[in-house]
């Protein structure tokens, strides 16, 4: 049975590629769309990648992901650190989700310690880049069979 993961990207990450590639690398959130639809279609899973700068949409989204989606990817980049709101909304999906961050964030600044988003993650990825999405849909698959 194919299964559907919406994989969720918070702000600035429409920047993927040009933003500060020495944290982040050169790979766009183009370039991961591809691959994650392509590993998808290995593992009988749709993938849909969506982005926003905007709090709210993000929460739109998971909201409709409850009817849309087996499994939720996320990587909320700064909103990670700061909402409650994402949490909230991510406690109203019953499937799993999984947390990925490109860079290791418990390198970096204190303030990128604490995730909001880890309290519902049943998962966490940081630190291995892009391939961190590519990961993450594996331990999907895993999790949805
Ligand atoms: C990020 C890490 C966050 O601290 C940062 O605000 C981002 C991206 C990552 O993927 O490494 O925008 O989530």
């Amino acid at each position: 049975m194919t299964r559907t993961v919406t994989i969720l990207n918070g702000p600035n990450l429409n920047l993927l590629g040009k933003r500060e590639p020495k944290i982040y690398g050169p790979d766009t959130l183009d370039d991961v769309a591809t691959s994650c639809a392509a590993l998808g279609k290995d593992l009988g899973i749709r993938t849909t990648l969506l982005q926003s700068n905007h709090e709210g949409q993000l929460i739109d989204w998971i909201h409709a992901a409850r009817d849309t989606a087996d499994g939720i990817i996320i990587n909320p980049a700064a909103f990670t650190h700061t909402s409650v709101a994402i949490l909230d909304a991510l406690n109203t999906f019953d499937g799993p989700v999984l947390e990925v961050h490109i860079s290791n964030v418990h390198q970096r600044e204190s303030f990128r310690h604490h995730s909001y988003v880890s309290a519902r993650a049943n998962g966490v990825i940081a630190g291995f880049g892009v391939q961190g999405y590519e990961l993450a849909l594996r331990r999907m698959a895993t999790l949805l069979a």
